[in-house]
């Protein structure tokens, strides 16, 4: 029939979105074949899950295959390949998107090594969670199949798997599955605490070579039919497996499948026990991490008349469930502990049938978890998503990868963090991306990092305008714009914050920057509300110009009678103050006829400040030489000085007279950001002197 096609082209479409979208399949699941070298995917054969190439996930690592040697035919296609960490930095992380924030995961990670390097060496390495250091991964052999599974509640709309190298050889991993838990499920997993899969054992299946998982496990769980890691006791001999064909009711927190109920083991004999062992596994932050039990016990057969099944669980020879637990017919009843277990050597789990018991004990299913804190938090998720814009806008590489802040000897290179009170969030409080290849305009990102106090983006290729919007940054203390191609003129709300001293702005060595609106080509003032942003930073420079022009015009007055009214400034009244303020437009900037120098020329011309020739009450005066070779003395303002900016234009004015007086003549001016300096002829130390102390 035509459903076939049909069905096979859905399967298609879905499976070339998933990959397109790197998100969760329809019952929310995630399952990624690292170092997959396909484009598309693939259904498994066996498992039916689609299995996603996991290039949407990670940017970094080299794809590598198994040696021939260690692939066997019934081997699932995802152990084929792995994706290497060699020589790709101390932490590498699998970003899992478009998860729910507040809901329990599971996380399952999967390696092969199968000699995939040539090397024969089996490393060793660190998995975290988010933030929060989870195991260290110990490979024993080329053929040694790791999973490795946890069961976390996800605090973002995110999760990042990291693989951290610890010297112990490249990390590498061969696949990750994420499964979604209800809610209700494992209530040990707080957003406080996580659990580590030690054992989940299926008790007495009928066939001991299969295993349990998806579809018979709807969260898709693997049931273990043995014990494969802790095993040093085997079972004990003649335990008898019984079953039934009936369904076994799960109505607790586990929902444990009711295949995995319908078989169970039991002693031959009233006084037999059953018992299992492990051993604690410590980890880097823990030596001897507590342990979760839960056990699941449900008769599965009709008792004779008279007859009880009556037991009791000792931990460690010691008693610890002694309420006498009675199964119930083809339902699950469970025991767990609420406060871990806590021993630093081997661990014994006994079912013991009670004195009053007629049958021996029995068990059907058990898991056992370690428990490890997830109590560190990552940085703030604005800040997160800021920089993670920012990464990727610029394509940073570095070491830029899981959370920029945590842990804090991995936090990524050029950033600073504040960590403040325990329960409170890292903030990132200083970029410097200076000299870092970055190309492009200023990210809007930027105006997003709300604690930064230092920003340096210098010495990079940064086109465009400098945003408006990095004026509201409240802890902007720094900010190091220069050395870039950017354009048009500083934003008001910096020159406002540079000029009252609140914020050190740098933005010299940027040839197409106009210092001051004035100077740009500007669109012509279409309302007074534009004049008013213009104006506040124009009024310091309009004063010196209506200076120079009032005596210009004098003197050419006395000269030639009288000039052309070319002059034409456009008054706009502020009542700020009571203080009336004048604007100047660029005809009017034209007639000063002196020249503006940057910041940068100015350090070319006193080659560096080096040679100083007097200090005023302002700042310092220093030697130089312009392109011509004149001699020339820069009176460079100093931002320390608080009151400087009325007097050091009241120098403008004096200058522009001795110009006339032909004693010093003014050159130039700047007005670079934070920098304002007056440049004229140096003529004679008697003259210079005099005119510093008459200051
Ligand atoms: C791994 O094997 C597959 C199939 O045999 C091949 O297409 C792929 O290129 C190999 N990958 C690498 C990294 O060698
Ligand atoms: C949490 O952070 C502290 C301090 O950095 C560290 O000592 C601890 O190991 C971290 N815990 C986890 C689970 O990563
Ligand atoms: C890994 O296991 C080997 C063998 O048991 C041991 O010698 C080594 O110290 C372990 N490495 C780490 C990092 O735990
Ligand atoms: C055990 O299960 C596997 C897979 O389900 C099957 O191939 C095999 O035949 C079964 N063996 C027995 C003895 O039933
Ligand atoms: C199992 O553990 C949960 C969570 O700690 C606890 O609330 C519950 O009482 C425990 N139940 C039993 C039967 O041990
Ligand atoms: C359960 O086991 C403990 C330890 O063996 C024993 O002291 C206690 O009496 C038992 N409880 C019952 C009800 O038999
Ligand atoms: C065990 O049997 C005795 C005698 O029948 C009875 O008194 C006691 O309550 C029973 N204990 C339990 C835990 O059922
Ligand atoms: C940024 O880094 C560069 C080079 O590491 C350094 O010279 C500069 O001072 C830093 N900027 C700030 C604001 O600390």
């Amino acid at each position: 029939m035509a459903a076939g096609p049909w069905l096979l082209l859905l399967c298609l479409v879905a499976g070339a979105a998933l990959q397109a979208r790197a998100q969760p399949d329809s019952k929310g699941f995630i399952t990624v074949d690292c170092g997959l070298s396909e484009e598309t995917g693939y259904v498994d054969d066996t498992t039916k899950f689609f299995n996603v190439p996991d290039a949407g996930f990670i940017d970094t690592g080299t794809n590598h295959n198994i040696s021939a040697e260690y692939v066997v035919p019934i081997m699932l296609k995802t152990w084929y390949s792995v994706r290497s960490f060699a020589g790709a930095g101390v932490r590498n992380c699998y970003t899992l998107r478009s998860l729910e924030p507040g809901l329990k995961y599971m996380v399952r990670a999967r390696f092969l090594y199968g000699n995939y390097d040539r090397l024969d060496r089996f490393p060793a390495f660190d998995l975290y969670i988010g933030v929060n250091y989870w195991l260290t991964v110990n490979i024993s052999g080329p053929d040694a199949v790791v999973f490795e599974e946890a069961i976390v509640v996800v605090p973002e709309n995110f999760l990042q798997v990291c693989l951290v190298d610890i010297g112990a050889g490249a990390p590498f991993i061969s696949g990750l599955d994420l499964r979604p838990l209800k809610r209700t499920l494992y209530p040990h997993v707080t957003p406080a605490q996580g659990l580590t899969l030690v054992n989940r054992l299926n008790f007495g299946p009928t066939n001991q070579s299969s295993f349990f998982r998806y579809p018979v496990d709807p969260h898709d769980r693997i049931w273990d039919t043995f014990f494969p890691k802790y095993r040093e006791d085997p079972l004990l001999p003649g335990l008898e497996r019984i079953s039934t064909t009936e369904r076994v009711r799960n109505d607790d927190f586990f929902e444990v499948p009711s295949a995995v109920l319908q078989t169970a083991i039991v002693p031959p004999s009233v006084s037999g026990n059953i018992y299992f062992t492990w051993y604690p596994r410590p980890t880097r932050i823990d030596p001897t991490p507590g342990h979760i039990v839960i056990l699941h016990f449900a008769e599965l057969q009709v008792l004779p008349r008279g007859s009880v099944r009556q037991l009791n669980v000792t931990l460690n020879d010691k008693p610890w469930y002694t309420s006498s637990i009675s199964p119930f017919y083809l339902s699950d009843l469970m025991v767990n502990n609420t406060v871990p277990f806590n021993y630093d050597g081997r661990y014994k789990l006994s079912v013991e049938a009670t004195s009053n018991s007629t049958l021996p004990p029995i068990l059907n299913a058990a898991e056992v978890f370690s428990v490890f804190p997830t109590t560190n938090l990552s940085t703030d998720s604005q800040d997160v998503s800021a920089i993670t814009a920012i990464k990727a806008k610029y394509r940073v590489t570095k070491n830029w990868m899981g959370d920029p802040c945590v842990p804090n000897d991995m936090a990524w290179d050029r950033l600073t963090c504040s960590y403040g009170a325990t329960g409170s969030r890292p903030r990132i409080t200083s970029v410097n991306l200076s000299s870092s290849d970055l190309n492009g305009d200023i990210s809007l990102s930027f105006t997003n990092l709300k604690a930064v106090q230092y920003l340096d983006l210098s010495n990079n290729n940064l086109i465009g305008s400098i945003p408006d919007a990095l004026s509201q940054l409240p802890s902007l203390t720094l900010l190091d714009l220069s050395g870039n191609q950017l354009d048009g003129s500083i934003p008001s709300g910096l020159l406002k914050k540079s000029q009252d001293g609140s914020l050190n702005l740098r933005y010299r060595n940027n040839p197409k920057l106009c210092p001051n609106g004035n100077s740009c080509q500007l669109p012509p003032k279409k309302n007074s509300k534009l004049a008013l942003y213009i104006a506040v930073p124009a009024v310091l420079l309009v004063v010196i110009v209506l200076v120079t022009i009032l005596l210009i015009c004098l003197l050419k007055e006395k000269k030639q009678g009288s000039m052309n009214n070319s002059i034409t400034p456009q008054n706009e009244t502020m009542t700020d103050h009571g203080t009336e303020n004048v604007i100047a437009d660029d005809r009017s900037l034209r007639r000063l006829e002196s020249r503006r120098f940057t910041y940068k020329e100015l350090e070319m011309i006193t080659n560096n400040f080096q040679q100083v020739l007097g200090q005023g009450g302002f700042g310092y005066v220093y030697s130089g030489f312009l392109e011509d070779g004149t001699q020339v003395a820069v009176k460079l303002r100093s931002h320390s000085s608080n009151q400087g900016v009325k007097e050091f234009l009241a120098e403008a004015e004096i200058l522009t007279r001795i110009h006339h007086m032909n004693l010093v003549s003014m050159i130039g001016y700047c007005m670079d950001g934070e920098y304002m300096a007056l440049v004229y002829e140096y003529m004679s130390e008697g003259t210079l002197q005099e005119h510093i102390e008459g200051m």
